[in-house]
């Protein structure tokens, strides 16, 4: 079976780099017209614009702030006006934060890193089902990621958000059901992207990393975004609700390998 995105209105938050962009080229590659929301860079958003328009598909770029509902809006009414609306959302933008201890942390960083993937994910999703129930047909897909399960020690902004994104993706899955419209999330782990380049380019840092993933290397994000690709495609026709992981067996507690 060939998995495919032909005609497709797919709108990708966080497009401009990293995991986002190959999200965004497999797309179109896909076959799908692609959204491309960012909000800083836009020379980046404009070359990844002039890839996927030659592709034979139309691209567009939205910068919005995915944080601030009001821009949120704004950016879906201005889909909707250039297309007609979305078939599919991915919920991809995301930050890390800065690594601090919970009582050591400042209280904006922590709340910013809330509302933008979690808070963000939940207006996009609400502005894009809005037009997916009404035609009966839909998927909203979250960028979660191993953190939704793994607790991550400096991170608890961004470990809460994850978890916070599982349990949208479930509530939101089980409203949007009877609809026709499918909300599920994918969990990548470790992968080779900007957002994670301190690790990476330290060669301890990156060692250390390694013994926590099973397959002994980290993503591409091509792998993950061929995942993308087929969750939204009718190849996962029967998937709902649920969080695919992609991560190299990161989940699978490795340091358990050898016995407890
Ligand atoms: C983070 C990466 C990290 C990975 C595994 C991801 O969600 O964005 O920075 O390397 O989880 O810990």
């Amino acid at each position: 079976m060939e998995i495919q995105l032909l005609g497709k209105r797919t709108l990708v938050t966080g497009a401009n780099s990293g995991i986002g962009k190959a999200i965004a080229l497999a797309l179109a590659a896909a076959g799908s017209d692609v959204a491309l929301n960012y909000v800083v860079n836009p020379q980046a958003a404009q070359e990844i614009a002039e890839r996927i328009q030659g592709q034979g598909v139309r691209a567009l770029q939205l910068k919005a702030d995915v944080s601030d509902p009001q821009a949120v809006s704004a950016m879906f009414a201005k889909v909707e006006q250039s297309w007609g609306g979305v078939d599919l959302l991915v919920n991809n933008a995301g930050i890390d934060g800065k690594r601090a201890l919970s009582w050591e942390v400042d209280l904006a960083a922590w709340r910013k890193v809330l509302e933008v993937n979690l808070f963000g994910a939940f207006y996009c999703a609400r502005e894009a089902l809005k037009g997916m129930v009404t035609r009966k047909s839909g998927v909203v897909l979250n960028i979660s990621s191993v953190h939704e399960r793994i607790p991550w020690h400096g991170y608890s902004a961004y470990a809460t958000a994850k978890a916070g994104l599982s349990m949208l993706t479930k509530t939101l899955a089980q409203e949007a059901a009877s609809h026709g419209v499918r909300v599920l999330a994918l969990a990548p782990g470790a992968v080779k992207t900007p957002i994670s380049q301190s690790v990476w380019s330290d060669p301890q840092a990156l060692s250390d990393l390694l013994t926590k993933i099973p397959y002994g290397r980290m993503g591409d994000p091509d792998e993950i975004a061929r995942m993308v690709v087929t969750l939204l495609s009718d190849a996962a026709s029967y998937v709902t609700g649920t969080t695919v992981f992609v991560d190299g067996g990161m989940t699978l507690y490795p340091s358990f390998e050898h016995g407890g």
